[in-house]
């Protein structure tokens, strides 16, 4: 199966906008279309991961019944981030005891976003929580649960993954 980063780019290109705009002219609240993208995230993480993996077939062993979480981050740093937005995060910082920092200094998403628009901290949270359902969708499938949450300092993000 040919899984290509075109394929993601298109998804979060045109795809995203898309079903905020048409839950918008539904009504729905932004609580609403926040918790929407957010399990649309979680859904495609969940997926997605297995085919990349099978795809970039590096860091993992098979036979291991449960991946080490430090490696798990570094794949989602290194691999995931570069085969979704074409680059890689920036920095990652853990304190040892399953919280980790991922910080991308310039986060893709946020380039279509208009920052005179007046909807631009909504559309912030939109695009956050669909990233973090993404994340949240990978580390379900390895087995790990977690919460994520954000620090932003426009164009730069920070990913706070506590997994549990
Ligand atoms: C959304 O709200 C507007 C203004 O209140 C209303 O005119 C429109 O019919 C509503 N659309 C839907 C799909 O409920
Ligand atoms: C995500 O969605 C929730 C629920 O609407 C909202 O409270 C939060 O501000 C949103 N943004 C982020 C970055 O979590
Ligand atoms: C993964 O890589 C190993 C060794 O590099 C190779 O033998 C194996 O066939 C690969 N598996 C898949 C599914 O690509
Ligand atoms: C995989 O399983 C084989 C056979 O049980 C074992 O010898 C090998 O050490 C395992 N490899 C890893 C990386 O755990």
């Amino acid at each position: 199966m040919e899984v290509n980063s075109t394929l993601f780019q298109f998804l979060l290109i045109e795809l995203i906008p898309s079903i905020i705009e048409s839950s918008k002219s539904q009504n729905l609240s932004d609580n609403q279309i926040n918790l929407k993208l957010e399990l649309l995230g979680f859904k495609l993480g969940n997926k997605f991961n297995e085919i990349i993996l099978f795809k970039l077939n590096e860091s993992f062993t098979k036979n291991e019944t449960k991946v080490n979480l430090l490696d798990i981050m570094k794949f989602i740093c290194k691999d995931f981030w570069k085969f979704v937005f074409q680059k890689q995060i920036n920095n990652l910082k853990t304190n040892n005891r399953g919280t980790f920092i991922l910080i991308d200094v310039n986060f893709k998403l946020f380039d279509n976003l208009n920052s005179n628009s007046l909807q631009f901290d909504n559309y912030i949270n939109y695009y956050l929580n669909f990233t973090n359902g993404i994340l949240r969708g990978i580390l379900h499938n390895f087995g790990y649960n977690c919460n994520v949450n954000n620090d932003v300092n426009f164009p730069s993000v920070n990913f706070n993954i506590e997994t549990q």
